[in-house]
């Protein structure tokens, strides 16, 4: 995801250096080459050789560092940077950048970037609601320099209140947002992601294993390149992607009265939600007993919601979704046709690699002009990203 990005982490001094190590790690792990450089005050905190250990790469402390200033300076580093990442941030250094004053390594080193600035503060509550701390940040925010605002709890210090560094998870989602090209900008984008309940008494219900991974990886996807993006999801346990309107359901119906609610707001919608096809015909109100050795559930065919935009009149860009184990283009083909669809991405469910509940998806795209894509396996982020890009190529040409 962030493979070939260089990015330099500046570790300002405060308690909350040790998590600037969680966010070094998640930004390797995605591929990035990370520079570490540490103020005075941070060393007191963490080790250099932690980070070093962790980047791979020398971490900067001293301006002066006549070897160091050799190997890559701190010029060459600013230059070479593609996003600079404070974390955590200081109340010192933040009004250092803000004044201007470069006077160690990681001040003079912002200063000498062109690559965007993301910084975390983190600080006592009381110095995070200071009105000169207030006008710095403001003024670096006017200047485009990005914040991930701290959040509330217990601080360090003792008080309760807001100056918690973010959650490095936050950090990197921000991070990587920053990176993305914003080609979605100005668009509104639907996915409807998991499973449909579909309940039979008060507590069973008829399902599926959808764990909505795919959907949820669109949708983070999507607002990490600039769109709106409403995620209408059925029960999954994931946690919510930063920057989405999520809108919870349950049953198909109700997922077909959201979706179609607000189908009209939408450039483009991508149906990956696994919708129960049918429901029970009657939902009993109280839980049903065992009286029988022999029980049966009568169903009805649930609303095919993605049938129903496809019927729309000016419908959006429409992407479907088909889990099939045999046959997998045919199939998919025809359902691309039956409900009037732009793509639609067909997973081969009979391999474990692929489709309900793991991370990775092996699909291939067809197209309403008959063209198809194959995707090898890759992660289900990746594959996000493939199935962006063409919606992104296709708005951008209407
Ligand atoms: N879909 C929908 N509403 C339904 C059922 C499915 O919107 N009631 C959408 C899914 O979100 C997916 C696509 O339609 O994008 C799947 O097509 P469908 O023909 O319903 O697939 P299957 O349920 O797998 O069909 P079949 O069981 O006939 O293979």
């Amino acid at each position: 995801m962030l493979k070939g990005k260089r990015i330099i982490l500046g570790v300002s001094g405060g308690i909350a250096a040790y998590k600037a190590i969680e966010l070094l790690r998640l930004l390797t792990k995605a591929g990035a080459e990370v520079h570490v450089i540490m103020t005075r005050a941070a060393q007191e905190f963490v080790t250099p050789l932690t980070f070093q250990t962790l980047s791979g790469n020398p971490v900067h402390t001293e301006l002066f560092n006549l070897i160091a200033e050799r190997e890559i300076g701190h010029i060459s580093l600013a230059d070479r940077a593609d996003l600079f990442i404070i974390a955590p941030a200081t109340a010192n250094v933040i009004g250092k950048i803000a004044g201007g004053i470069a006077d160690d390594m990681l001040t003079t080193t912002v200063m000498a970037t062109k690559a965007p600035v993301l910084i975390a503060p983190a600080m006592n509550v009381n110095m995070f609601t200071n009105p000169i701390y207030r006008e710095n940040e403001e003024k670096l925010r006017r200047l485009d320099y990005r914040f991930v605002p701290p959040v509330s709890g217990s601080l360090a210090c003792g008080w309760e209140g807001e100056g918690k560094l973010a959650p490095p998870e936050t950090i990197f989602e921000e991070a990587v947002a920053a990176l993305s090209p914003k080609d979605l900008a100005g668009r509104t984008i639907m996915v409807t992601a998991g499973p449909t309940r579909e309940e039979i008494d008060p507590v069973r219900y008829i399902s599926n294993h959808s764990s909505g991974k795919m959907g949820y990886a669109l949708a983070r996807s999507a607002a990490r390149r600039g769109a709106r993006v409403i995620l209408v999801s059925g029960p999954t346990s994931l946690s919510p992607p930063s920057g989405v309107e999520l809108l919870h359901v349950t049953s198909a119906c109700e997922m077909r009265d959201v979706v179609m609610a607000r189908a009209v707001e939408c450039h483009a919608i991508i149906k990956s939600a696994a919708v129960a096809d049918y429901r029970p015909v009657d939902r009993n109100a109280d839980k049903i007993k065992k009286n029988s050795e022999r029980a049966s559930v009568e169903l009805i065919r649930n609303p095919d919601i993605l049938g129903g935009l496809g019927r729309m009149d000016k419908r959006p860009y429409l992407v479907g979704f088909a889990a099939e184990t045999a046959m997998v283009s045919e199939y998919a083909a025809k359902k691309l046709s039956e409900k009037n669809l732009d793509m639609i991405v067909a997973n081969d469910d009979s391999q474990p690699d692929a489709g309900f509940n793991v991370d990775t998806n092996r699909a291939l795209l067809i197209f309403r002009d008959g063209r198809s894509e194959a995707c090898s396996l890759m992660s289900k982020d990746d594959l996000a990203g493939r199935i962006l890009d063409h919606i992104a190529a296709e708005l951008a040409s209407r």
